[in-house]
């Protein structure tokens, strides 16, 4: 769907994130989300927390996995993203902390591969993701899937691509002190989702939007395998639908 405005196309996304967890609440289950960073969904976290505050939504039955982590990453860094979920959502709301998982950045190297199989299983094991909330690279990267990942990958360790590094320099004070590797949940790990949702905004993402949804379906742009997916929408603001 496009919307006039990232405003409006937020509070939609946001509403849906409020209706499942009140779908499941009164079921007496809980909700399995699959979260973002970056700058497209802080305007979904926004209405989210406005929720919670003026309208009582409450997150006590919302479990939470998110998409990637930088590596190496210090938690508590300003550019981590763990710092990112809990000033922008978190912090906000009623969550359990013990239900918030986000991929570990202070891991030894051998520590990695046994930490993803983990976060996989920890993630089945809870009946899947109910709902993935997506951004998009200018590389065409989900997650941090950048180019060459494979449709079926799983969470692993990855090495970013330069137009990310160069994308990411701003928030680290220049490109040198970007890390050069992440760990991201998979594609094939995004795919599992009963529903995903891949938001973008302004002109900047309009050439790489054109490529994702109207594109040869290819591991050059990761996020090209979603039009292989049922149950995925693209939730765009007019700007980024430009070119479609
Ligand atoms: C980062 C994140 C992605 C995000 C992308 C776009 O690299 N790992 O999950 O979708 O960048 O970021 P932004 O929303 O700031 O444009």
């Amino acid at each position: 769907s496009v919307y006039n405005n990232q405003q409006e196309a937020s509070v939609a996304v946001a509403n849906r994130i409020a209706d499942l967890i009140r779908a499941k609440q009164a079921k007496g289950e809980k909700a399995v989300l699959g979260l973002a960073t970056g700058v497209t969904p802080i305007g979904v976290y926004a209405e989210l927390v406005r929720q919670h505050k003026e309208a009582g939504l409450s997150f006590k039955n919302v479990i939470t996995f998110n998409l990637d982590e930088y590596y190496p990453m210090k938690p508590t860094a300003a550019q981590s993203y763990v710092t990112f979920m809990y000033e922008n959502l978190f912090s906000h709301i009623d969550i359990d902390k013990a239900n918030v998982h986000i991929p570990d950045g202070t891991l030894d190297k051998d520590e990695v591969v046994s930490f993803c199989l983990a976060y996989e299983k920890q993630i089945e094991e809870l009946g899947g993701l109910d709902l993935q909330i997506l951004g998009i690279g200018r590389t065409g990267h989900i997650g941090f899937n950048e180019p060459g990942s494979a449709p079926n990958s799983g969470t692993r360790m990855v090495t970013l691509d330069d137009l990310t590094r160069r994308d990411a320099a701003r928030d680290f004070g220049g490109k040198a002190d970007v890390p050069t590797k992440a760990i991201t949940m998979g594609i094939g790990t995004i795919f599992k989702a009963r529903e995903i949702i891949l938001m973008a905004w302004n002109k900047k993402k309009a050439p790489i939007i054109k490529k994702a949804v109207e594109g040869e379906i290819s591991g050059e742009v990761p996020a090209t395998y979603l039009q292989l997916s049922q149950h995925v929408e693209f939730v765009l603001d007019a700007d980024a639908a430009s070119e479609l």
